[in-house]
């Protein structure tokens, strides 16, 4: 069985105060959960962050990272920078930094490895355009990103991925995938890393879907039998809906 891992992701917003009480008010209402806790926050909250979930379940997340150690890159932050002040989780890739921020396939794949050089545990997204699916080669989209992003990774590395499914017409719209186009998505996603490092690996990779989940939608998709999480941003920012995401199994 593998384990339901329930991510937010911030994005720019909150300040390190808001992050903060934040946190306090959703540890006591998530703190029996079986599910997998992760809030990726800004750099700015991140040490905050680190502080106020101690002795609770939530584990922090940073949102990018850059692929070198270090050098002369204003205004980067590194993978052991992360890593030295006890972040666990990385996003990789979000369609945000990919369409604004030029991020590739290749920076992605160069991330993920140096995420795992440092001991950090990468969320990576993938996800088609509304135009895509309309010219219905949406699977072609995700599973070769999903391919690209993996490159060269061992058995292990891939298997401690986690794919974030989002596609981005439903990403801060309020338009969700239905759970069976969403599951098929996943699912396809599975298939793929199944032909390249074979079903137990396959079986293994925790994939989520991202794009306006929230605790109206959330039971039914994270009831699909490929969908293993979720990655969530709007209905992040406030404890008692993420804590409703959180608890959906309750
Ligand atoms: P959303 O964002 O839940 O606000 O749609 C999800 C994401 O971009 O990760």
């Amino acid at each position: 069985m593998r384990k339901k891992v329930i991510a937010g992701n911030w994005k720019m917003n909150m300040l390190p105060n808001e992050a903060m009480e934040m946190i306090a008010a959703l540890a006591p209402l998530i703190k029996d959960t079986e599910n997998e806790v992760v809030l990726c926050v800004p750099y700015t909250d991140l040490f905050y962050s680190l502080l106020a979930v101690q002795e609770t379940n939530i584990k922090i997340g940073a949102q990018n990272m850059h692929f070198e150690e270090k050098g002369a890159y204003t205004g980067e932050i590194s993978g052991k920078m992360l890593k030295s002040i006890g972040v666990q989780y990385v996003i990789i890739g979000h369609s945000e930094r990919r369409q604004y921020f030029a991020e590739t396939d290749e920076t992605v794949n160069k991330k993920i490895k140096a995420a795992f050089l440092n001991n950090l545990k990468p969320i990576v997204c993938v996800g088609e355009t509304l135009e895509q699916r309309e010219a219905g080669i949406q699977y072609d989209i995700i599973t070769e990103q999903t391919k690209k992003a993996l490159d060269g990774l061992t058995e292990e590395q891939a298997a401690n991925t986690i794919i974030a499914y989002e596609p981005i017409w439903a990403i801060g719209t309020g338009k969700t995938a239905t759970k069976e186009d969403a599951n098929d998505a996943c699912r396809k996603i599975r298939e793929k890393i199944a032909e390249i490092y074979g079903q137990n690996v396959a079986e293994r990779v925790i994939i989520q879907y991202g794009g306006s989940m929230k605790p109206e939608n959330a039971k039914e998709l994270l009831e699909m039998s490929d969908i293993d999480g979720g990655l969530i941003g709007g209905a992040s920012l406030k404890a008692e809906t993420f804590e409703k995401i959180v608890n959906y199994n309750k």
